[in-house]
């Protein structure tokens, strides 16, 4: 291993110093050549933890617009993100999704990777605009390509979290109003009752949408996504109609396809706040609310945060009688998305502002390791909801600006961010909360939206120019993980 990687993972692990001979432990672990001692491997769960069980399913995720491209083929409809990414200014360097992984066409290959890594779970999106025409009729050739996929998966015994809502919106609804408009709920209904009637069977879980909070807030609320509205009163308009069609997919799932489970994929954010100040415990508070309450609690208490209004006061959306009791219809699952926390103190009137500290470790996208936020985060939720499903982390991970040297990638920060982040799952669980499996962000480096190719979050690297795969460490560190835990069990 290169002194470089050394030097850098020291600053990585507790954020102590790490004496000498523990970092030639490390380094050895690390090493590609050294698979036959994972678990010599200093940074490998304890001995005791539920991680070790094979039923705490580990995987890894991606998402349709983000790693397919194809976006002409097969009748495949342009959706917001075609759009968006096409707008000079909205997405750095004026990447597209156009190629991007160009998984469409080496799905078979990623399999055979995602197979060769030992990883058990994979989380795919649908991409609606390929499934189904204007007129709400199913497009069979966009179709096979997820029958064909699916049934590779099955066949090799992967199990499938599959997201119906990862933020393609067709084109063609967006310009009737999009999440603003209450008939794009009603149109994703008659979506999710296509695909689990054309697909059942073949799923092991249903997820109706992918973080309704940046659908919503960056994508109508401040524009940093696709749709590129900014305005907060179109946000919690979004967010409702976002919910609302959730809660009518959910009874159109389990009717076609019973045997698996359905549930919903939130972002969620932690909040600290910046002082003992009462002020400041109320911004973190308010931060919370509007980045988990807001989702959560219309979810799994039927009502939205009445907080919500004084952050924003005035945007009340437009409900109708009878939408929070379709919202909050029992969930099978709940999926988590972790990556980071703000710190924040009282902007002096009813809301917050970010106080980013000092001399921490952060991320390519900027963004602090925190693994603690994840575990407060799990154990928060398991008091605040009395019918709190069981839980799937269903992302986690980070960007680094990885680059291939010698056939290798030396993702030794990647590898103890997983690590921390795994431990922060296991003290959860042992906590009491029922987490049942998580995902890495992401199988391989993709279209990082509005940052284009530049992140990377992939445990793959991904050469856009010959679209070459190559395992990075990171990924090495997992497989053997799992090849140990296969050994054991
Ligand atoms: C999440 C998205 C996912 C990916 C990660 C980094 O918000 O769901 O598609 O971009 O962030």
């Amino acid at each position: 291993m290169p002194p470089s990687a050394v030097a850098r993972l020291t600053d990585f692990r507790t954020g102590a110093s790490v004496a000498t001979d523990d970092l030639s432990a490390v380094s050895d672990a690390l090493s590609p050549h050294s698979r036959s001692h994972p678990l010599a491997d200093p940074l490998a769960p304890p001995a005791d933890s539920p991680l070790w069980r094979k039923s705490f399913l580990l995987g890894a995720a991606t998402a349709s617009y983000q790693i397919e491209g194809a976006v002409n083929e097969d009748g495949r409809l342009p959706c917001i993100w075609d759009t968006f990414s096409a707008t000079p200014g909205k997405v750095l360097a004026g990447d597209t999704g156009a190629v991007a992984c160009d998984h469409y066409h080496r799905w078979e290959a990623d399999i055979d990777m995602l197979m060769g890594l030992g990883l058990e779970g994979y989380r795919l999106s649908i991409a609606w605009p390929r499934v189904m025409d204007e007129a709400g009729q199913p497009n069979r050739k966009g179709l096979d390509f997820y029958r064909r996929l699916l049934a590779r998966l099955k066949e090799k015994g992967i199990t499938t979290f599959v997201t119906l809502y990862h933020w393609d919106l067709p084109q063609h609804l967006e310009d009737r109003g999009g999440w603003l408009n209450r008939d794009t709920a009603y149109r994703f209904a008659d979506y999710a009752d296509l695909m689990s009637r054309e697909l059942a069977g073949s799923v092991d879980a249903w997820a109706t949408l992918n973080e309704p909070w940046c659908s919503a807030y960056l994508g109508y609320g401040n524009g940093h996504h696709a749709p590129g509205l900014a305005n907060p009163r179109f946000a919690t308009q979004a967010m409702h109609h976002l919910l609302l069609a959730h809660g009518l997919a959910v009874p159109a799932l389990r009717a076609n396809d019973p045997a698996s489970q359905k549930g919903i994929v939130a972002n969620v954010g932690r909040g600290t706040a910046n002082s003992e100040r009462a002020a400041d415990q109320r911004a973190a508070h308010l931060f919370e609310v509007q980045h988990n309450a807001w989702i959560l609690d219309p979810l799994l208490k039927g009502a939205y945060p009445g907080d919500l209004l004084e952050l924003w006061p005035g945007t009340e959306p437009l409900v109708l009688e009878g939408d929070l009791r379709t919202i909050s219809a029992p969930l099978d699952f709940l999926g988590i998305n972790y990556y980071f926390r703000t710190n924040v103190e009282s902007d002096g009137a009813h809301g917050f502002r970010e106080v980013p500290p000092e001399g921490v470790e952060r991320t390519q996208m900027g963004w602090e390791v925190y693994p603690d936020g994840l575990r407060d985060l799990l154990t928060g939720f398991k008091a605040a909801y009395r019918n709190l499903p069981p839980i799937y982390i269903t992302e986690n991970g980070m960007a680094s600006d990885d680059t291939v040297i010698g056939g290798h990638v030396d993702d030794t920060q990647r590898i103890s961010f997983l690590r921390r982040h795994l431990a922060a799952v296991d003290q959860a669980i042992q906590a009491g909360v029922d987490v049942r499996g998580y995902f890495l962000w992401s199988l391989m480096d993709n279209f990082e939206w509005a940052f284009g190719y530049e992140r990377r979050f992939g445990i793959v690297h991904v050469d856009y120019a010959t679209q070459k795969r190559t395992i990075k460490r990171s990924a090495e560190w997992v497989s053997a993980f799992l090849k140990e835990r296969k050994a054991r069990s």
